[in-house]
């Protein structure tokens, strides 16, 4: 049985320009407001069953929050239609539905009202509703003295309690300590066991695969693709990943654009001692990443195979080289470096021009951004030329682990 169902539903936000202030301005645009169109869900479609666990995912702004809304009827569709089937209740964002003067104990009764509850229902489930919030000590405090953690525990505390057939819960687990997100996490396992019905928004996507039966993604307002939440999530964090290595590598870009457009020579000679030193007489003169099938790449999956492609130029003979490489977190951590002296290679009767390669066999890194070294230099360590973080890659993972490297491990639990 279908309990909500979005038919072909666009939302448009008008947005209001400042104020015509010049008397230029008043002329041009008389009777008429500066006003722009924002189109925040464009022809939307989607059903959720009963007893289904769905998840909205998508980048900042991409409508997610505002399909929520319109769900919970705080805002209505500028086209299309939804309906819905049972008894809703929603934990937005912080703050809706909740009053600042008035106490803890106060809100409960509010907020238990406004999603529908009686006075006598809210009596009964009073106590249950402080208790999983564990405020008790608070609860007769006004909520302007909660942290934004304790707010949230209330919120999540009355929406769960209040036996919805349908909860919408937007981006907001995250505000709470790691033992209290815990908590609700296995509470909204709970109600889907209950067979209730739940739409989550997260950028959490390690739980929104645990927890979510199915995933929409949403992209600028549409729906790029539904279904199944590994696969679903899996493309999305593709598609992430791809978009941070685009980002990552026009923002070196315009670094150097800018520098170069500069042209101070201070600066420059500033920036070369910083990132790159050594006589040059050989040049390292690129790096490219590539994957196994061959494909030049900057964006990897976690444990793939990787081949780094040094170019050098040898402008003067030398028989004294090593050739090096090191791996950087963003922030500077060193997470892996050799050469050839460490790893017992012998760099011999190098031509004018020519490539190293550096196979990888499993990038066992975890998510996130990583600077790469490269250097060629002698064995005392006198740099030919030495670049530090001027190639980034990206790693992607869907696995949640912490650290600076993936360690090959089991657990036996007995
Ligand atoms: N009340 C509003 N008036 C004008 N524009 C709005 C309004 N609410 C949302 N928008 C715009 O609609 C777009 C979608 O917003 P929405 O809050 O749904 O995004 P989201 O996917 O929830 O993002 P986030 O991950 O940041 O929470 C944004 O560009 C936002 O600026
Ligand atoms: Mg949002």
């Amino acid at each position: 049985m279908v309990l909500i169902d979005v038919k072909n539903v666009t939302k448009k936000f008008v947005l209001k320009k400042e104020k015509n202030v010049t008397l230029k301005e008043k002329l041009i645009y008389r009777g008429k407001e500066k006003s722009e169109e924002f189109w925040a869900l464009k022809d939307v479609s989607c059903q959720i069953e009963a007893g289904k666990t769905v998840g909205l995912i998508g980048k900042n702004g991409s409508g997610k929050s505002t399909l929520l809304k319109l769900m919970t009827r705080i805002m209505y569709p500028t086209n299309g239609s939804i309906k819905i089937q049972g008894r809703v209740s929603s934990l937005l964002e912080l703050g809706a539905g909740f009053h600042t003067d008035f106490t803890g104990m106060e809100n409960i009764y509010m907020n238990a009202s406004i999603l529908g509850l009686t006075k006598k229902e809210i009596d009964q489930k009073l106590q249950s509703i402080i208790e999983f919030s564990e405020l008790e000590e608070f609860i007769n405090n006004p909520l302007r003295s909660y942290s934004s953690g304790m707010y949230m525990r209330l919120a999540f505390s009355v929406a769960i309690n209040v036996n919805p057939d349908i909860l919408l819960i937007d981006e907001v687990l995250s505000v709470g300590d790691t033992s209290f997100q815990k908590k609700c996490i296995n509470k909204l396992k709970e109600l889907k066991r209950q067979g209730k019905t739940i739409v989550i928004v997260s950028h959490d996507n390690h739980t929104m695969e645990i927890l979510c039966d199915e995933v929409i993604w949403l992209n600028k307002g549409k729906i790029v693709k539904s279904g199944n939440s590994k696969v679903v999530i899996n493309e999305y964090l593709d598609f992430m990943a791809e978009e941070d290595g685009i980002r990552l590598n026009n923002q070196k870009q315009q670094q150097n654009d800018e520098s170069e457009i500069e042209n101070d020579e201070v600066q420059l000679s500033n920036e070369e001692e910083k990132n790159r030193w050594g006589n040059r007489e050989i040049e390292l003169t690129n790096l490219k990443l590539y994957n196994d099938k061959a494909q030049e790449i900057y964006y990897f999956t976690s444990g793939e195979k990787v081949r780094f492609k040094i170019n050098y130029l040898m402008h003067k003979n030398n028989e004294d080289v090593v050739f090096g490489i090191a791996i950087n977190t963003i922030d500077g951590i060193k997470c892996y470096g050799t050469n050839t002296e460490i790893d017992n290679i012998k760099v011999e009767k190098l031509s004018s021009k020519g490539t190293v390669y550096i196979d990888i066999d499993s990038l066992n890194l975890i998510e996130g951004s990583y600077l790469i070294d490269i250097a060629v230099h002698k064995l005392d360590g006198t740099a030919y030329d030495y670049q530090v973080g001027k190639y980034s890659f990206q790693v992607k993972s869907n696995v949640h682990d912490v650290g600076i490297c993936k360690l090959k491990h089991e657990w036996i639990i007995q």
